[in-house]
């Protein structure tokens, strides 16, 4: 079950040329489980027939506030009563100053005013009317209401510009609004949870590097998971191969001392730390200014120094929930359990290093003080939303709070 799942989304497309991006949007919505109802301004249906949204949310595109329902409720109020997330998108400069100026000239503007749920706009026009005094006006004081608002992107517009006010793309979206959800009624809402993911490069010369194969894959969804319950959370990623995810602090490092140091400095107000980075255990001793040379040399010999222990080095947050992983060729439990006793970790989670990395299913192992617990071999993203589960459960006892969404945690 995703946050998405059963959440009624009203999807309000105002007349933008980007308004094409969102039939994908509401694709997407309604196949993570959501009711998605589509409501159309008179210039969206310009852009895009309302069809197109009709067929992909199965269910019928409002756009006349003068027709009641079947059931003879009044449309222009009820919907907004019964909705989890009112979401614009793309939000015109024409709608974003109706919505500014209080106007309830149509159904989308009458339901925004009438609206309990929270409020999500996507900006979408040209970079000179984006830039506009009045829609920066308008903006900050739709923000200043408590609406959030999805920064539009810079980057080549549809006519020949470049500039800032193109739409994000769907998924991104998308994944404002699993974060918006999750703030509202998640389980870790209020939490301040830090994942590491990927691997780390550990330079030899200006061109090479020791590094590993780790792709990124499961912190970027373990990453995803946590925020999709309402957490903020900070990644930091060491070189990865996929994309990462939408709606989280992103902190881009290379090596393990970089990592020691962003992780040391991110924990600072933390509730929960999640280690999957695959951080190399040594580092050339010596990092060669100059690429180095073949020469006649029929062997190179680079000496490695350790790296410092990460979870070693925070020891003492005794405070800090700290979940760490264990890929090993051999030995996984030993090893594994050997770890969550040594780093005084609340819990390890062991997989089998030569399936899992780089690699897009994994088997997880949950242990902990408890026992252990065998996950499916599972796609990643799949296995962090169970490993997420459980972390919450753990959490939940860890911070001997039934509240667990405790919502001031950090307000
Ligand atoms: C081809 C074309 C593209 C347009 N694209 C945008 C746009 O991306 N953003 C925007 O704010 N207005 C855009 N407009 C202007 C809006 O359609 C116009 O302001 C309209 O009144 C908006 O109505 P609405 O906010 O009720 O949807 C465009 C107009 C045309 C003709």
């Amino acid at each position: 079950m995703s946050i998405l799942t059963g959440k009624h989304i009203l999807l309000g497309v105002t007349g933008s040329i980007a308004a094409y991006k969102v039939a994908e949007l509401a694709r997407h919505l309604t196949l993570d489980g959501a009711i998605v109802d589509v409501i159309m301004t008179a210039a969206a249906q310009r852009f895009v027939g309302s069809a197109t949204f009709q067929a992909l949310t199965g269910r019928p595109v409002l756009d006349d506030m003068w027709t009641l329902p079947e059931d003879g409720v009044v449309g222009h109020v009820s919907l907004g009563q019964h909705a989890d997330l009112l979401v614009i998108a793309p939000a015109t400069a024409n709608t974003i100053a109706r919505l500014a100026a209080g106007l309830c000239d149509d159904l989308l503007t009458t339901t925004a005013l009438a609206v309990t749920a929270p409020i999500l706009i996507a900006p979408a026009m040209n970079p000179r009317m984006y830039e506009h005094p009045a829609t920066q006006a308008n903006i900050a004081l739709l923000r200043q209401r408590g609406v959030t608002v999805i920064e539009p992107e810079y980057g080549r517009m549809a006519e020949p510009v470049i500039g800032r006010g193109r739409l994000p793309e769907p998924w991104i979206i998308e994944a404002e609004i699993r974060a918006l959800l999750g703030r509202t009624s998640g389980p870790l809402r209020g939490r301040r949870v830090v994942v590491t993911a990927g691997g780390t490069h550990e330079p030899i010369d200006p061109v090479r590097f020791i590094g590993n194969r780790a792709s990124g894959r499961m912190g970027y969804a373990i990453a995803a998971a946590a925020r999709d319950r309402g957490a903020s959370v900070t990644l930091i990623s060491g070189p990865a191969r996929v994309q990462p995810p939408a709606a989280v602090t992103l902190v881009r490092v290379e090596t393990a001392l970089e990592m020691q140091r962003e992780v040391e400095s991110a924990i600072a107000d933390a509730d929960l730390l999640i280690m999957n980075a695959a951080v190399a255990d040594f580092r050339p001793a010596i990092v060669a200014g100059q690429k180095i040379k073949k020469g006649d040399d029929e062997e190179l010999t680079i000496r490695l120094v350790r790296n410092p222990d990460i979870l070693a080095s925070i020891a003492h947050r005794r405070d800090l929930v700290k979940i760490g992983f264990a890929a090993e060729t051999h030995d996984l439990l030993t090893y594994a359990r050997d770890k969550l006793e040594r780093k005084g970790l609340d819990m390890i989670v062991a997989n089998e290093a030569v399936a899992s990395i780089g690699s897009e299913d994994i088997q997880l192992i949950l242990i902990d003080a408890q026992g252990i617990e065998r996950l499916p071999l599972l796609p990643k993203t799949e296995a962090a939303e169970l490993l997420l589960d459980a972390i919450v459960e753990r959490c939940a006892a860890r911070w001997s709070d039934s509240r667990l969404d405790l919502g001031a945690a950090h307000d």
